[in-house]
Formats: structure tokens, C-alpha cells, sequence
């Protein structure tokens, strides 16, 4: 049972990360080694990603984080099938720098390279961690992105909603920083919603009803700040009241969106077993409001709902190593070394 082992690097966005990462001929994988550096702290301060900094804390890690996996996992580079690196989509300085150590490495110790896609990395890492086999609905919920994807194969996507403003995470992130909560915003929001009730201030619930499976969340955000305008000077309740209106707001809007795309799902015939998946990823996926949704419409709509360990939802390199992995299975050439970076790749 022959194993491919690739190394793994991840840079697009405000996390440096490598990882080896092992396949089967079964299609069975091992993590060898999981490193992820967060650049959480050096953005706190600004409320957000600051690309600049961003690209210059890459290029601080990268290296040391790619050596360290290394040791990790026992592995010598001379020992590996293959280097994959994220070369889109995510902010520009973060992707030149993973995407130039993975190849100067697959060049000098002569592997082939994949350039991965970011959001393929987040869509295929559930056949990783749970074996889950096409076709899947995947529902990624970051703080860059906020997609109902249907994973039909590897290399074959096709996107059945995506936000038309803010991202799903950026709404929570904004949403606390005007409530005076601090950075990231998500885990925060949860928390203070847990004292609050979700009936006290009516919130729109955007796109609710549309035949369409997109997104909205900007308009949610505004309602959030007049309602804290009107309340101003605001206390700890109504902190905890706008929290837990604006995670319910949220909620039902997903209710609403997933629950139409897994009816999609199987009005075009497309569930090949009688329990296909619906997967999570994405930093958002932690949020237990959002879990419990998931989770009930799932048991509704006869699908499994499958949430990969929460390491792994969030941005990390495991699943570029592992998309690589895929790729080189399914039949897919390595990329050259001209393979360009891309920071819109849909
Ligand atoms: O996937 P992720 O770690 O990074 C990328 O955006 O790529 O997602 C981070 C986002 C942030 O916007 C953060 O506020 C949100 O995920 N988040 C949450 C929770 N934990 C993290 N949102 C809601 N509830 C949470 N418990
Ligand atoms: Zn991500």
C-alpha cells in the first residue's frame, strides 16, 4: 500500500502554517506534523488584518515553521512525494512568500509542486478527517469567506451562494467592534450573548425567503448600530442583548440558506448514499448558536452533519499538504514553477 507524503505550507491570510501530511492508496491520510503560527495578536491592536504586517510576519516564519514540521514529523526532505503551498486566494504579500519557499524547496530538492487553492484546502479536508465521500455540500464560514460550495470531486466545485458584502466572521468582528468587544470578534460575541436575550431588539434577517443561496450581512451590521445609537449610553445587558439578537439575526439567516441548499441537493438527485455530508469549516463553524442550526437541519433533512476538529476548520497547512495529496491521486500534473499567485481566485 504505497504512501505519497507531501509538506504543506499556508500563508494567504494572517496564519503561517506547514505541515506533513501522509496518504494511502486507500485514500486514507495521516497528519505527520501540524505547526500553525497566529498572527492574531500583532492585528488585535487594529481590529483586522493589516496586510503589511501580515507579510512581513511570513516572512519571519516560514522558514523556522517548515523546519520544524520537518523535525515533527521524522521526514527528510529528500523523503517527500511532493510540496504544496496556498498560491490563492488571500492577500498578496502572504501568498508570494509561502508560494516562493514552496517552490524554491520543490526546486532544490528537485519534488513536484501544487499550487493549491485555499478554499479547495478548506473543501476537502472533511475526506481527511472523517472519509467523507463525494459529492458533499460544504458551508465555509471564515472571517475572508462565506460560501455554499457543492464538492463534487476533486478539482470540481461548484458555488451555490456567497456573501454580496461582508463575510459572515467580518460581520461578527465588526458587530463586536462596535459594541466595544475586542478582537476577533466571534468568540467574544458568544460570549455575551449567553447573558442576553435574543427577543429584546428586532434584527433583519437578510436574503431570508430568496431563491438565490447567497449572502448579506452588511445590512445586519448597520441595524446593529443604529439599535446600540438608540440605546446609547449602553449598559452590560444591552451589550448582551444586542450580541445574542445579532447571533439569533444570524442563525435563522443560515437556517434558511442551508436549509434550501440541502433541499437542492436532493431535488437534483444528487445524493448518491440515502446520509450524504454536510461539511463546516471555517473559523465561524466554532459558534455553537450556528452548530445547534446546523445541526437540527441536518437531522431534518437526512444528511450527516460533519464538523472537522476545530484546528483543522480554522486556517492551517494540513489541508494544503492534503490537497496536494488529493490532487497528485486524482491525476492531476504538478504545477510548473511560473504558476502565479493569486489574490482573487473564485
Ligand atoms: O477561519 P478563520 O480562523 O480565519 C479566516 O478567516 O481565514 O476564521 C476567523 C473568523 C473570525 O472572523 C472570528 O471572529 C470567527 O472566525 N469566529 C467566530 C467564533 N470563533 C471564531 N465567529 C462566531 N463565533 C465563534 N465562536
Ligand atoms: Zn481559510
Amino acid at each position: 500500500n504505497k504512501k505519497s507524503v507531501f509538506l504543506g505550507i499556508e500563508s494567504s491570510c494572517d496564519e503561517t502554517a506547514a505541515a506533513i501530511v501522509a496518504r494511502d492508496a486507500d485514500g486514507r491520510g495521516e497528519i505527520l506534523a501540524d505547526v500553525v503560527l497566529s498572527q492574531m495578536e500583532e492585528h488585535a491592536a487594529f481590529g483586522g488584518v493589516v496586510p503589511e504586517i501580515a507579510a512581513r510576519a511570513h516572512v519571519e516564519a516560514t522558514d523556522r515553521l517548515i523546519a520544524e514540521a520537518l523535525e515533527q514529523s521524522g521526514i527528510s526532505l529528500s523523503e517527500l512525494d511532493g510540496i504544496a503551498a496556498t498560491i490563492g486566494p488571500g492577500l498578496i504579500g502572504g501568498l508570494i512568500v509561502g508560494a516562493m519557499s514552496g517552490k524554491a524547496m520543490a526546486y532544490a530538492a528537485n519534488k513536484p509542486f501544487y499550487g493549491v487553492n485555499h478554499l479547495e484546502g478548506h473543501a476537502l479536508t472533511a475526506r481527511l478527517t472523517n472519509g467523507v465521500q463525494f459529492p458533499f455540500l460544504m458551508l465555509l464560514v471564515s472571517g475572508g469567506h462565506t460560501q455554499i460550495v457543492l464538492v463534487k470531486g476533486v478539482g470540481e466545485y461548484e458555488r451555490w451562494g456567497t456573501t454580496i458584502d461582508d463575510a459572515l466572521g467580518e460581520a461578527f468582528d465588526k458587530t463586536a467592534k462596535l459594541l466595544g468587544l475586542g478582537y476577533p470578534g466571534g468568540p467574544q460575541v458568544e460570549a455575551a450573548a449567553k447573558a442576553g436575550d435574543p427577543k429584546r431588539i428586532a434584527l433583519p434577517r437578510p436574503m431570508k425567503g430568496e431563491a438565490r443561496l447567497d449572502f448579506s450581512f452588511s445590512g445586519l451590521k448597520t441595524a446593529v448600530r443604529q439599535a446600540a445609537q438608540n440605546l446609547a449610553p449602553l449598559s452590560e445587558q444591552d451589550v448582551a442583548d444586542l450580541c445574542a439578537a445579532f447571533q439569533l439575526a444570524v442563525a435563522e439567516t443560515l437556517r434558511d440558506r442551508v436549509g434550501r441548499s440541502l433541499a437542492r441537493f436532493r431535488a437534483e438527485g444528487l445524493a448518491a448514499e440515502d446520509r450524504p455530508a454536510l461539511v463546516v469549516a471555517g473559523g465561524v463553524a466554532a459558534n455553537s448558536a450556528i452548530r445547534a442550526v446546523l445541526t437540527s437541519l441536518c437531522e431534518n433533512q437526512g444528511f450527516a452533519f460533519v464538523a472537522p476538529p476545530f484546528r483543522l476548520c480554522t486556517d492551517n497547512a494540513v489541508m494544503i499538504a492534503w490537497a496536494g495529496l488529493e490532487r497528485e491521486a486524482a491525476g492531476f500534473p504538478a504545477d510548473g514553477f511560473e504558476v502565479p499567485v493569486r489574490s482573487r481566485w473564485p
